[in-house]
């Protein structure tokens, strides 16, 4: 069967509610633990059936139980189970379960399941219990908004800023692997790869894969053929998505040579953040509550980032990975590590209601504040982007009264990236969301990787020098789909423009040369998507990347107003899109009899819908 079962569902499911009070539990120790995996594995099988939010939460609390009598059965139950129903292979389920498990059975044994933090975490990681409310309380500031702010005046002086996203570079890719693999990434030799690949990896890349070293090498030659870099920014995601394999040494020896590559391809100076991958094992970044150690992770990237950044900034890194750094008189950039907001951080459900465990919001503030009273402009660039999903609603609701604040007269812009696509998402003033009450736009991807179903690209803004707002978004890519001519041929990637925000979207609503790509006009933006599916179909073909590889969206599937909800929710609580499952089933071999495991009803229930797909993180899918 073709199926694919997020790693999360693995972990947390699969220490499932063990019938735990059954009669004549054996007491000899090695009896109790045969006895006590049984039970998971049993129990397992039946919570992923019913896939209820009372299920998962006994699910978490028969782990906690189970894990204070031994750990490693909780551990190993998972990494049996993993292997048992064969979505992956057996040392990718090891790799996941023993590195991300540990993490995830001390912040359960840290929370009070019972008390509300069992369904907050079936939400956020599963989507198995209904949202618990955003209850984020009032950010304080230290001085009231003023009465009537307006945005600076443009200067009219243009230049070019290159935006790099999820560079996701795989120093072990092989040309000639199999790039068509039942792995969570391919064109790799595995020690279990065939001789006769189904399909050969080129040298370039392809679309079930990370980039070669080359193909950054060829993006970064390609950049000033088009454009006059003044700086450029990374936001996040160095190492590539081989997840199970994720651990302090190889994303240090990742990061060191990655961003080599990038100071010798590049003219200027990049200011990047931390990502979700940056972390060894992925995702994990410790906080105060939780306990752990990340800062040989801050102090490396400290010492990587210094070729750009100032010495009070590189100082900062060492802190939590956050700094701030004034590329030019009356601008700042304030680089989030947002991996404090990730649903997919398992140190974060230790304490959840300590919704800003680094103090990084208060310090955010405390920037912006400094930035207002000096008369400065802000970029905000981060990694997740608080309008996604697996952005912790309570966290991002919070920032959400931030940039409410401070825009739109501090805040110029904002960067994020994570999800791969080319998306951006307004916020609002409080009341409506109409084009008179929008503050602030969010500018998302595109990434460098193709990884997966989508080409290689990089971005040019053409900003005001005074304003620092965006007047036009050039997006660049190659055809990853053509990587076998260029190999034949000995020619290298296509790059070219794919298009211009002004141009492509000035058709359906005009913009007047003097002025920017405001969060006004993108709402506009928005509302042409609605009445004119011809409009909205380019935006779907661009969020892809032109590969032309996802699923349709459209006004019957009930996409197309998801999406376009999804644009206008600068929060995560006003997304659409739900926190689901997203199991592939193939419908055209889901008989029970071809399925032994009996996971056909749970493909029944989950219901995905496949134009949803993440792309980043343990969330990403795995179609085996
Ligand atoms: C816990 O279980 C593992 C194997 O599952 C075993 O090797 C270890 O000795 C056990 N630890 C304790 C304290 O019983
Ligand atoms: C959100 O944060 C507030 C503190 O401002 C806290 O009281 C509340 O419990 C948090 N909500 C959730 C769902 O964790
Ligand atoms: C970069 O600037 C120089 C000098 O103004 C100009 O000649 C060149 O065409 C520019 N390159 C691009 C790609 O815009
Ligand atoms: C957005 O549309 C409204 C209504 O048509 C119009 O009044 C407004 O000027 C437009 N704003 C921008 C920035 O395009
Ligand atoms: C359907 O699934 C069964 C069991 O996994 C497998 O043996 C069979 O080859 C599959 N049939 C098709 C047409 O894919």
């Amino acid at each position: 069967m073709r199926i694919g079962i997020p790693t999360t569902v693995i972990l947390t499911l699969a220490v499932a509610s063990a019938v735990y009070a059954a009669p004549a539990a054996p007491t000899h120790h090695l009896e109790k633990r045969g006895w006590l995996l049984d039970k998971m594995k049993d129990a397992f099988a039946k919570a992923v059936k019913s896939l209820e939010c009372g299920a998962c939460v006994t699910a978490l609390v028969v782990a906690k139980d189970i894990s204070y009598l031994n750990k490693n059965w909780v551990l190993d139950a998972a990494a049996g189970m993993c292997t048992d129903f064969k979505v992956m292979p057996k040392d990718v389920c090891h790799g996941l379960v023993y590195s991300q498990g540990p993490v995830l059975i001390n912040s359960v044994r840290q929370a009070s399941l019972l008390s509300g933090d069992g369904k907050y975490i079936c939400h956020q990681v599963l989507g198995a219990c209904a949202p618990q409310g955003v209850q984020s309380g009032i950010v304080s500031f230290p001085k009231p908004k003023p009465a009537f702010v307006v945005a600076p005046t443009h200067s009219g002086n243009i230049v070019d800023i290159l935006h790099l996203s999820d560079w996701h570079v795989d120093d072990k890719y092989a040309p000639g692997a199999e790039a068509d693999c039942n792995r969570p990434l391919c064109c790799r030799k595995y020690a279990d790869s065939p001789l006769t690949p189904k399909r050969k990896a080129s040298s370039w890349g392809d679309y079930k894969c990370d980039s070669p070293v080359k193909l950054g090498v060829d993006l970064l030659k390609f950049v000033p053929k088009v454009a006059n870099v003044s700086f450029s920014i990374l936001t996040g995601d160095v190492p590539p998505h081989d997840i199970w394999l994720q651990n302090r040494e190889s994303v240090i020896r990742e990061e060191d040579a990655a961003y080599k590559t990038m100071a010798e391809g590049l003219p200027t100076k990049l200011y990047p953040t931390v990502g979700n991958h940056e972390a060894g094992p992925t995702n994990l970044f410790p906080t105060k509550a939780s306990g752990g150690d990340i800062q040989w992770l801050y102090d490396s990237l400290a010492d990587d980032w210094s070729r750009w950044l100032p010495a009070d900034a590189v100082n900062s890194v060492k802190n939590y990975g956050a700094y701030t750094v004034s590329p030019a008189p009356g601008f700042r950039i304030i680089s989030m590590n947002n991996n404090f907001c990730y649903t997919l951080n398992f140190y974060l459900y230790a304490e959840r209601k300590d919704y800003d465990p680094m103090g990084e919001l208060k310090w955010l503030v405390a920037q912006l504040q400094a930035a207002e009273d000096a008369g400065e402009r802000v970029w905000i660039i981060g990694h997740v982007g608080p309008s996604q999903t697996d952005c912790l609603q309570n966290w991002s609701a919070l920032y959400y009264q931030v940039v409410q604040r401070y825009s739109p007269h501090v805040i110029a812009e904002q960067f994020f990236g994570h999800t791969h696509y080319d998306e951006f998402a307004i916020s609002y003033g409080p009341g409506a969301k109409n084009a008179q009450n929008a503050i602030s736009t969010s500018w998302i991807g595109p990434s460098v990787t193709p990884y997966t179903d989508i080409n290689p690209g990089f971005r040019i803004y053409k900003v005001d020098t005074k304003s620092w707002n965006v007047f036009d978004s050039e997006t660049y890519i190659a055809d990853m789909n053509q990587a076998a001519t260029w190999d034949a041929t000995n020619t290298s990637p296509n790059w070219h423009l794919e298009y211009s925000a002004r141009k492509a979207y000035g058709a359906h609503v005009p913009i007047a040369a003097d002025k920017p790509l405001s969060p006004g006009w993108w709402h506009n933006v928005t509302s042409a998507f609605e009445t004119n599916s011809a409009a909205f179909q380019d935006y779907w073909t661009y969020r892809g990347k032109s590969a032309n590889r996802l699923p349709a969206c459209t006004a019957a599937n009930g996409c197309a107003k998801e999406t376009i909800c999804n644009l206008r929710a600068g929060k995560s609580s006003d997304s659409c899109s739900e926190i689901h499952f997203s199991v592939k089933r193939d419908l055209n071999n889901d008989t029970e009899a071809a399925d032994p495991t009996g996971l056909h009803t749970l493909y029944k229930r989950a219901d995905p819908k496949p134009w949803n797909k993440k792309l980043c993180g343990l969330g990403a899918q795995f179609n085996l």
